[in-house]
């Protein structure tokens, strides 16, 4: 998944099966294009999931209709740096990246909405329904005939019905994305969320998810280019809100590790790109939420005004569009939006929680002259105390699935809790001779072995499940 290659098995999955007249154990039943079987195989019951499947589920009560679409809210992911020290600003690292929940609705209909790129005022989640991620809803369906445990396996299949973040993590991935937009906007009111990752010298500052592209290899070109064919997929694909995360890590990584020589030399690189991403994004009319680390990076007391300096410079350098709606925070990481009780890897930081954090950014940003309006990941987020170190970000040992995405977030600063980060794609390889190999990812509190980064993590995955906080 590294480079984008969607396993076999998750392909496969995305094939109708044209001919079997029930659909067995776990089987696709319904769903939007669904040609195949619509009933299940004895003891079986073909069972809603989401507008794009049904699924042939244990005990469970049916209602197979294909036409039946769900809405719901989400978001994407990120990794992050984490500092340790609480006066200082921190150059220590990580990463990691949360979720998202959403809202749900429901609709009834499969009428095809018609309309263009229009412009989003406000909180782009407000009364809309949030599509699922279908790349992640494959990689689910290729792990449920791997369970052994089949009550863990039905809580699991639940899991395909909540938005995730389609992570644009190779150029190749991109003529996917009309395909999903096209099949989103046959819902009303749709949002569809992507993440835009695909930087030069990415991850400048870690190991695990460096990318593609190479500044001293034409870098800056083909990233333009790589934005150029979102834009046109969007363009060819109207109908549907789209929010997008801007580069999880890059923005944070320049305000506090710019001493790492990897990330100096990335720098006018970054901010080049990202300007470009903006001012095209915009033209399209997405939504975009800027990448801004977590609690344990940004959220350092000594951090908070350099990082809204310097997301306030971007936005004026890209002309201050006001399709750049405001921050993702905790992408790809595992802090509580609010926490209990501080969590003891939190060392003194008063911003223990992203609640904190917000709350504590979201002034600087106004003044600065940048939009104060969050998302926040939560997508790993249910189990809290988990970590040796703030900045631990790789396969984080017993985390569970988090709160699920909605508006209803408590904070009139938050659009939306997200999932952006779709739980049980990995974080890093823990295979030391491998590629992209970080030392993070063999630390005491990270799940071993693991593969790379983007690649699906079974294991992992099934923790996630089980250990959900509120349960699947
Ligand atoms: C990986 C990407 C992946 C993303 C979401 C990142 O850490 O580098 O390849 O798409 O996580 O799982």
């Amino acid at each position: 998944m590294k480079y984008g290659a969607l396993p076999l098995a998750a392909l496969v999955a995305l094939v109708p099966a044209f001919v079997a007249a029930q659909a067995g154990q776990w089987g696709q039943c319904g769903g939007i294009g669904w040609n195949g079987p619509t009933t299940c195989t004895s003891g079986w019951t073909c069972t809603y999931s989401n507008p794009y499947y049904s699924q042939c589920l244990q005990g469970s009560s049916s209602s197979s209709s294909t036409s039946k679409s769900t809405s719901t809210t989400t978001s994407s992911t990120t990794k992050s740096t984490t500092t340790t020290s609480s006066t200082t600003k921190s150059s220590s690292t990580t990463t990691s990246s949360s979720t998202s929940k959403s809202s749900t609705t429901t609709t009834s209909t499969s009428t095809s909405s018609t309309g263009t790129t229009t412009p989003v005022a406000g909180n782009p989640y407000a009364g809309k329904t949030v599509i699922p991620n279908p790349f992640y809803a494959a990689e689910i369906q290729a792990a449920i005939p791997l369970f052994t445990d089949s009550n863990l396996a039905a809580k699991a299949a639940t899991v395909e019905t909540i938005p995730t973040f389609f992570w644009l993590d190779t150029v190749a991935k991109v003529p996917t994305l009309g395909g999903y937009l096209k099949q989103a906007a046959q819902t009303p009111n749709a949002v569809f969320q992507i993440v835009v990752y695909d930087l030069p010298n990415r991850d400048c500052h870690a190991k695990a998810s460096n990318g593609e592209f190479q500044i001293s290899d034409n870098g800056v070109a083909n990233y333009e280019n790589y934005i150029d064919q979102i834009v046109a997929q969007i363009k060819a694909n109207p109908g549907v809100t789209v929010v997008a995360v801007i580069e999880p890590d890059s923005l944070a990584n320049l305000v506090t590790n710019l001493s790492d020589p990897n990330c100096s030399a990335a720098q006018t690189a970054y901010k080049q790109c990202i300007v470009y991403a903006i001012q095209q994004l915009s033209k399209v009319n997405v939504a975009m939420y800027l990448d801004a680390g977590h609690a344990g990076w940004l959220g350092w007391p000594a951090n908070l005004q350099p990082a809204a300096t310097l997301f306030s410079q971007i936005l004026q350098t890209a002309g201050s569009p006001n399709t750049v709606r405001g921050l993702a925070t905790n992408v790809a990481n595992y802090n509580a939006l609010s926490a209990v009780t501080p969590d003891p890897c939190t060392q003194g930081d008063p911003n223990y929680d992203e609640i904190h954090y917000i709350n504590a950014l979201a002034p600087m940003l106004t003044s600065s002259g940048f939009p104060a309006h969050f998302i926040v990941d939560q997508g790993r987020s249910g189990q809290q105390n988990l970590r040796q170190q703030w900045g631990d970000w790789c396969n984080i040992k017993g985390a569970g699935f988090g709160t699920r995405p909605t508006t209803n977030t408590g904070s009139a600063l938050i659009d939306a809790i997200v999932w952006v980060k779709p739980g049980g794609e990995c974080d890093g390889t823990s295979n030391s001779s491998a590629p992209r190999y970080d030392s993070t990812c063999s630390l005491s509190d990270a799940d071993q072995p693991a593969p790379q980064a983007g690649q699906w993590f079974q294991e992992y995955f099934q923790t996630l499940v089980s250990k959900a906080n509120p349960p699947l």
